[in-house]
């Protein structure tokens, strides 16, 4: 069995070598250009459109993230870079539901306790206690009750937050008001204190985090984006926090990544930024979950995480 392996930033021996100890059967190596025989399945992290394209051959592509855009977005621009009839295969969990629900819970906390503002307080030296937050005045909305989503809906339902999820079809997870749909994204907004995405980047998704969503929140509501940056309407946010329609905004990932040293963002006072970190991709754990997908596609059964490249994600 013959695996190759492109990661455009990380080092790829640890992966090579781990991957090889679990599969003591496989040759894996790592895939430069020019690089043309034949493989079996192919691990791969925003690969060059070559790579890919003309590999009929593969039994399976893994791709080393949670998030399948960036692949499916070089697929619309240039039709052929994925081998048709070739199964896509996402990371789904391995470790980063966890890491979800550390991000969501602390970003939820900090600004339900209101830390974001004693923090300011505390810079001009000011003793100011605030009104508390209350639950019953701090519903929270999900948009995407996916993998990610319901693990972020299930941590903040157990203490005690009101939370709602939106997603493409309808849910049942207890103690979370689902809604779904385009036309119940009014409805599932109105009123929410904070909003976090979990959301894929599809052309279905691409900017919902517009003017006309804020507009549905409560008043000096708070957004956390974890999903993708394509979802945001920057222009929007800084207009909502102008305005006060939003009282301050976490944002984990960008349209362009590193962000330019110029964004307006960087300096906002009340905008917080991570370099996505919210989940990183675990290599045990993710080797793990490859490794048991590929004995199953040689077994015939189907793998965990498998994209259905209709719908995107
Ligand atoms: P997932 O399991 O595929 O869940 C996606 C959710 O989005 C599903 O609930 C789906 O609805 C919903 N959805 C998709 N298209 C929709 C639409 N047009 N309208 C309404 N709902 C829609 O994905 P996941 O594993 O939870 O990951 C979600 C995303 O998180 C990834 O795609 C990635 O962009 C992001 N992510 C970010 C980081 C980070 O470090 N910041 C790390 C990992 C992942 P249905 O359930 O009805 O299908
Ligand atoms: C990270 O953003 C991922 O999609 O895994």
């Amino acid at each position: 069995m013959n695996i190759i392996f492109y990661h455009p930033t990380i080092d790829s021996k640890p992966w090579i070598e781990g991957i090889g100890q679990r599969l003591p059967q496989a040759q894996v190596r790592a895939w430069h250009r020019g690089d043309t025989c034949s493989a079996d399945y192919a691990l791969v992290w925003h690969p060059p459109q070559e790579m890919l394209a003309m590999r009929g051959e593969l039994k399976g592509i893994f791709v080393m993230g949670a998030g399948v855009d960036a692949i499916l977005t070089q697929e619309q621009r240039a039709p052929g870079t994925l081998p048709a009839g070739v199964p896509l295969i996402r990371l789904e969990d391995t470790g980063m539901a966890l890491q979800m629900q550390e991000y969501a819970l602390a970003t939820v906390l900090r600004y339900f306790r209101r830390l974001d503002e004693y923090q300011l307080f505390q810079q001009q030296k000011q003793w100011r206690p605030l009104t508390a937050h209350q639950h019953g005045d701090f519903t929270i909305g999900i948009l995407g009750a996916g993998v990610l989503g319901r693990a972020v809906a299930e941590k903040l339902t157990s203490l005690k937050f009101k939370v709602r999820s939106w997603s493409r079809t309808p849910k049942n997870q207890p103690g979370v008001e689902s809604f779904y749909g385009k036309e119940q994204l009014n409805d599932f907004a109105n009123g929410c204190k904070l909003l976090i995405n979990l959301l894929p980047n599809t052309p279905q998704t691409a900017g919902v985090l517009n003017r006309n969503l804020f507009n549905q929140l409560a008043q000096q509501s708070y957004l956390v984006n974890l999903g993708r940056g394509t979802h945001l309407v920057e222009g929007d946010l800084l207009n909502a926090l102008d305005s006060g329609q939003i009282a301050a905004a976490t944002l984990d990932v960008f349209v362009r990544e590193p962000m330019q040293r110029m964004h307006p963002f960087w300096s906002h006072p009340r905008v917080s930024i991570t370099p996505h970190i919210g989940a990183d991709t675990l290599p045990e754990e993710a080797m793990d979950s490859i490794v048991a997908n590929i004995q199953a596609i040689e077994a015939g059964r189907t793998p965990i995480g498998l994209v259905d490249l209709a719908r995107g994600y």
